[in-house]
């Protein structure tokens, strides 16, 4: 018999491609042979940011189709980008699995797609090839969401999700409320665009109701009555790279990891890390805000800068910050994360509450600072102030600015509260465990792997 061999497929977005580049190595580590799908364009990203880091042992193949779009087209345009995804993406991976299949001796023995590419799970079953669907934020926010067709029937939205009614869901009650304007189709102004990212969200919603394994990167410890309102649901996370070294993570921006020494030369508990993911974008003025707060914490800190952070060019600093703050800081445009946020110099971590992070930081025991901007990540925020209660918010002012003043004070109270430290400790632990042998999401994964090598 031969290996078994899985097909990973992520949607096209850096939140995406690295939790299940990881499941992908953790199914490597256990025997399988993985094909890894990428669209072209996130394909040519991965690989020149990867191109001068000669010594990853990499054990997943990576591949790539087109996604439906030109070459030189904006794949900021989501409208356009899902609407391609739909229409071009299942014919070019069928075709795909079927040139594999015809010259490989190992077959695809399974297929494992991001929900969000719940199309995927069709053209496996057309295929007869067994399919994991794979959530990778929150299990909670997934429970409301297959619940579309009831927000449908009892009013809350419309046939084209538009939201005919504001209301706050709660569906259990130790789950965070969630309020129905902010979905993630909403998060657009315009209202076609809102409709296609809805019709995108509910059509790979459907695909994947009948798909033989329904995956999320969480635990049940970290959100224990989800896993009733999503039935079947298999929690596998935090998937992070941990002590694994040097293997493929999929980043889009070369990762400079000069300031891991930087942060060896720091006390501990004394940096505060600043990141807002992959692609939220800040408008100058509160660019320049936060640059200000963070020197009148008075604090050192590792602050990620991406090239594409702020709007319009490329970011300026306000005058003199750099030189007056030169002897605390470090400015990088991709830090190595989850490596950063496990070092003992690490105090606090300013996040936009992407679930990825969210994940990393409970999983270090880092304090949070929550400053969301885009869907699942205001949920994220309640998880981490309102129910776990391990990191604080940060409140805009009435010109819609977080000041510094706001970002100095709920510095001193996030450092200051041994209480937040404490459970923020308490959940790494916790969390640990579950990922350890004998551990609830271990447990899950390694019974997932027997029953895909089962179906060869
Ligand atoms: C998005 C959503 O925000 C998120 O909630 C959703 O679940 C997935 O897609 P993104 O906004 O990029 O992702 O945030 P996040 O989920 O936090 O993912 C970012 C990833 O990039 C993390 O794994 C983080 O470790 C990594 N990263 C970020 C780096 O490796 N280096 C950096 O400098 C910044």
């Amino acid at each position: 018999m031969g290996k078994p061999h899985a097909l990973a497929l992520p949607y096209p977005a850096q939140g995406h491609v690295i939790p299940l580049m990881e499941f992908s190595n953790c199914l490597a580590e256990r025997g399988f042979k993985i094909t890894f799908v990428l669209t072209e364009f996130i394909h040519k990203r991965i690989m020149t940011a990867l191109s001068e880091d000669s010594d990853i042992k990499n054990q997943i193949h990576c591949v790539s189709i087109p996604d439906g779009m030109g070459p030189g087209e904006d794949r900021n345009q989501i409208g356009k980008l899902l609407e391609c995804i739909l229409s071009a993406m299942p014919g070019y991976l069928e075709k795909l699995i079927e040139k594999i299949n015809e010259s490989c001796e190992d077959k695809i023995t399974c297929i494992i797609a991001d929900e969000n590419m719940g199309w995927a799970v069709k053209v496996a079953k057309k295929m007869g090839i067994p399919q994991a669907a794979f959530w990778p934020a929150n299990a909670c926010l997934r429970a409301l969401l297959i619940r579309i067709p009831q927000l449908i029937e009892s009013g809350v939205i419309d046939a084209n999700g538009k939201t005919r009614k504001q209301e706050m869901i709660q569906l259990s009650s130790t789950l965070p409320v969630m309020d129905t304007t902010q979905l993630m189709w909403h998060c657009f102004d315009d209202p076609k665009l809102q409709q296609i990212i809805f019709h995108f969200v509910f059509t790979n919603n459907q695909a994947v109701k009948d798909a033989d394994w329904l995956l999320c990167n969480s635990s049940y410890e970290i959100e224990p009555s989800a896993y009733s309102l999503n039935p079947n649901l298999l929690p596998i996370g935090p998937l992070l790279a941990g002590t694994r070294q040097r293997q493929l993570v999929g980043n889009f921006w070369q990762e400079d990891s000069t300031c891991l020494s930087w942060l060896n030369q720091q006390p501990a508990c004394s940096v505060i890390y600043v990141s807002f993911g992959s692609f939220t974008v800040l408008e100058e003025s509160q660019f320049h805000e936060l640059a200000l707060g963070l020197e009148l914490t008075g604090h050192r800190f590792l602050w990620v800068v991406r090239p594409d952070l702020t709007a319009g060019q490329a970011a300026t600093y306000p005058d003199g910050f750099q030189d007056r703050v030169a002897a605390r800081r470090r400015i990088v445009s991709w830090a190595p994360q989850q490596k950063v946020l496990a070092h003992p110099s690490i105090a606090c971590f300013i996040t936009h509450c992407g679930w990825n992070s969210t994940m990393e930081g409970v999983s270090t025991g880092v304090p949070f600072l929550c400053w969301p901007y885009f869907a699942d990540q205001f949920l994220n925020q309640a998880f981490i102030s309102d129910v776990w209660k391990v990191g604080l918010r940060l409140n805009s002012d009435h010109n819609g600015i977080i000041s510094r003043e706001e970002i100095k004070q709920k510095v001193e109270e996030v450092l200051g509260n041994d209480n937040i430290r404490a459970r923020a400790l308490a959940l790494k632990e916790m969390v640990k465990k579950s990922v350890s042998e004998g551990g609830s999401s271990m447990k899950n994964l390694n019974d997932l792997v027997e029953a895909m090598k089962g179906t060869r």
